[in-house]
């Protein structure tokens, strides 16, 4: 089976901040999940780099657009390759495969006869690079996100008969049944987009005449097209379109476009319309996680208040810095974060309760068993009931893309072995039954095991390192693998008696602020 996700295609004036990796991340750590699971993953990313905004950056900054795209778009990457992210394709707006992309749809959507020209006025955002009626201003007159009042623009553009799709869009939003179903999640926002179809549809402008920096329109070279219909084409171009017929045809639908609320009109609305205008199908999915805010304030690189990807691997490391981007809030709503809500929760989850587990652990083994897995009778009952409680709340968490519920759950398991230790206080059995205490250092080690594997998606490199810690033979991935098919814990657990215990150096030092 296969498995399409894609995050949004972020803008290069900025540069990337823990805004960009939270979707990112959330991202990767459901592509890992699913391939764990043995789908065929097709995970994209990219970086949108035409319109107003970029000309205008790049204006600034003293560089040609082009030179400003190459410079900004390798930072989304170094900043992808930092934070381990296993995109399978990274699309960039300026190649030439995407202006093939963009073509095709383009001009079949002129052919339908979804295009006409028309003489225009609106207040334009280049901010948002949209257009906005009054009545979605706020009381000053200003965008919602940008705070800037909108400039008139008036000119003769290409408009797309938006309008005409409300009827096709509201069946397949509201039908769950029909088989183009596009699902929006979370519930509040599907409402709310489906609230705003209810009221109408107005066409929406497809082509900018005064912005060179964009691809030409097909059908007339002197406009170029609106960067965020541009944008959207990302998610076909990705996969081959319209050049590699196999490869679209296998990955297409998307089943999840994942993003923020501030771009879901434009994913569920007119990138669906679009679709369904050039007689594709509609993406599975489209899932907005809500917005943060940095101590109660915007983001922004003008406030000098943004968090770098760097900024955080340096504090916590890649892995955990991973894990707290995603766990911090949970994943839907708004929420606000802050150093010091990141170092908690560090200290919490990761050096409090997942490092003593390990460490406790290896040190019991070491210090009674010169660092090999115990030799007793295969003792899973413990593994069993942490496999138990994250097949129940781990996996159906991850599937529903609500990944804080996911990371709850680990640490509920990694909370139920540290209580088991507790309870057994192996310090005291070694002074009165060895052979119990042998039970139960391996039955820590089996449960540690099947944590290592739930944590992959989430820590890829540490789960590996946790893996060899606890002396467990193979390779985690093949293991995961086999075991979230067919969900058997070997007889003999994972870490084999016997085997040879791995130490390391501490895993999760504790942070200070
Ligand atoms: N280029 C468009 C997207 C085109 S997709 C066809 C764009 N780019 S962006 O650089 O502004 O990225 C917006 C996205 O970045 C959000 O939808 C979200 O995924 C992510 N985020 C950026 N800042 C964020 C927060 N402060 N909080 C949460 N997500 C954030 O829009």
């Amino acid at each position: 089976m296969k498995f399409y996700i894609t995050t949004p295609i972020y803008y290069v004036n900025d540069i990337p901040h823990v805004g960009h990796s939270y979707t990112t991340i959330a991202a990767d750590i459901l592509a890992r999940w699913k391939r764990l699971n043995n789908y065929d993953v097709f995970f994209l990313t990219g970086t949108d780099e035409h319109g107003a905004k970029i000309v205008a950056a790049a204006k600034e900054k003293g560089k040609t657009a082009l030179e400003l795209c190459d410079e900004m778009s390798a930072k989304f990457r170094e900043a992808w390759d930092l934070l381990n992210i296993s995109n399978t394709d990274f699309v960039r707006t300026t190649e030439q495969r995407h202006v093939l992309a963009v073509d095709k749809v383009v001009q079949t959507l002129f052919d339908k006869g979804f295009i006409f020209s028309r003489k225009y006025e609106g207040l334009y955002c280049v901010g948002c690079e949209r257009f906005y009626a009054q009545k979605d201003l706020d009381e000053n007159g200003c965008c919602h996100f940008h705070k800037t009042k909108p400039v008139l623009q008036s000119e003769e553009n290409y408009f797309f008969k938006l309008s005409s799709f409300q009827g096709s869009l509201l069946e397949r939003i509201t039908d769950k049944n029909h088989k183009e179903h596009i699902d929006i999640q979370p519930e509040e926002r599907r409402n709310e987009i489906i609230g705003k179809l209810k009221l109408g549809l107005e066409d929406v402008s497809f082509s900018r005449s005064a912005i060179e920096w964009g691809i030409p329109l097909p059908f007339d070279k002197k406009q170029t097209v609106y960067v965020w219909i541009d944008a959207l084409i990302n998610y076909v171009t990705g996969i081959g379109y319209p050049v590699d017929e196999t490869k679209f045809q296998k990955f297409w639908p998307a089943d999840v476009h994942l993003m923020a609320k501030d771009i879901l009109w434009f994913h569920s609305v007119i990138w669906s319309a679009i679709l369904i205008g050039a007689d594709l199908p509609l993406p599975k999915k489209v899932y907005s996680h809500g917005f943060f805010t940095l101590n109660g304030n915007k983001m922004s690189k003008s406030l000098g208040n943004v968090i770098s990807p760097k900024e955080l691997v340096d504090k916590y490391g890649v892995d955990a810095a991973r894990y707290l981007t995603v766990t911090l809030i949970p994943f839907g709503p708004d929420g606000d974060i802050s150093w010091q809500g990141l170092t908690l929760k560090y200290n919490t989850d990761l050096a409090n309760n997942l490092g003593n587990l390990i460490s406790r652990t290896i040190k019991m083994a070491e210090k009674y068993f010169d660092l090999l897995v115990p030799q007793t009778t295969p003792n899973l009952w413990l593994a069993k009931n942490v496999a138990t409680l994250l097949q129940e709340s781990f996996a159906p968490n991850m599937d529903n893309i609500q990944l804080h519920k996911a990371a709850e759950s680990l640490q509920n398991a990694i909370t139920l072995v540290n209580k088991q230790i507790e309870t057994d206080a192996p310090w005291k059995l070694a002074r009165t039954d060895m052979v119990k205490l042998a039970t139960c250092i391996y039955s820590y080690l089996q449960a540690t095991d099947i944590i290592a594997m739930h944590l992959l998606p989430f820590m890829p490199t540490l789960s590996e390192e946790i893996w060899r810690i606890t002396g467990a033979t193979g390779s985690i991935i093949e293991t995961a693998k086999k075991y979230f098919t067919d969900r058997i814990i070997p007889e003999t657990g994972f870490s084999v008696a016997g085997s040879q215990l791995r130490v390391s150096g501490i895993l999760f030092p504790r942070v200070t602020e």
